[in-house]
């Protein structure tokens, strides 16, 4: 059985709300056990116990929030993790505030304690890709904000199950693409 984590911080609740639905992702390959955890509530054993994280954050000055930087400086368990997978995630106020930053530092933090990064090639939705990691402007609203934090946590699930060799679904030869955009409604 695959063990996914979705550890987050939330000020505002927005990352909070990602979270969600990236546990519910994951949740949704059969067989995968998910951990949701805010950091006040997260011990290292949780890093530990998992075969994979989904880490997200709020974008502060363009950055994690120092709340999630000080729970990995004190989570105790850096050399205990290593080969583990890893995917991250972030709401930011506004277009370009510096979530993918965020995401990145955030992965940067999960190399450091030997985890491998998750790329994805595939698009969740029409004009939503996910290669750095999940993002959303606030609080996740529309359909694609939803849909990529759905998929964000469902490629992980896959990742985990598949060891990080294989993680297309059944039949899947390439990555998913939305060429047209759906009609509204
Ligand atoms: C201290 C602080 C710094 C912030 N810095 C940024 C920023 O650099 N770029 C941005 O787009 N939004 C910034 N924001 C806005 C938050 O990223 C945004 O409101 C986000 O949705 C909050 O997520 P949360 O509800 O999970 O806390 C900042 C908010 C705070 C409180």
């Amino acid at each position: 059985m695959g063990k996914v984590l979705v550890l987050f911080d939330t000020q505002s609740g927005n990352t909070g709300k990602m979270a969600a639905s990236v546990a519910e992702g994951a949740a949704s390959l059969a067989g995968t056990e998910v951990r949701l955890k805010h950091i006040d509530e997260a011990t290292g054993e949780d890093l530990v116990w998992c075969d994979g994280a989904a880490v997200g954050s709020p974008t502060h000055l363009g950055q994690p929030s120092w709340k999630l930087k000080k729970w990995f400086d004190e989570c105790g368990v850096w050399g205990r993790v290593d080969g583990r997978i890893g995917t991250s995630f972030s709401s930011e106020g506004g277009h370009a505030g510096g979530a993918l930053l965020t995401c990145l530092s955030v992965q940067l933090v999960l190399m450091n304690f030997g985890f491998l990064i998750l790329g994805i090639t595939d698009y969740a939705h029409y004009a939503y890709t996910l290669h750095y990691g999940a993002t959303t402007v606030r609080e996740p609203r529309q359909p694609g904000d939803i849909a990529a934090c759905l998929a964000l946590g469902r490629k992980l699930a896959l990742a985990v199950r598949n060891g990080h060799v294989d993680v297309m679904e059944e039949g899947q030869t390439g990555p998913r693409l939305f060429r047209e955009k759906p009609r509204e409604g």
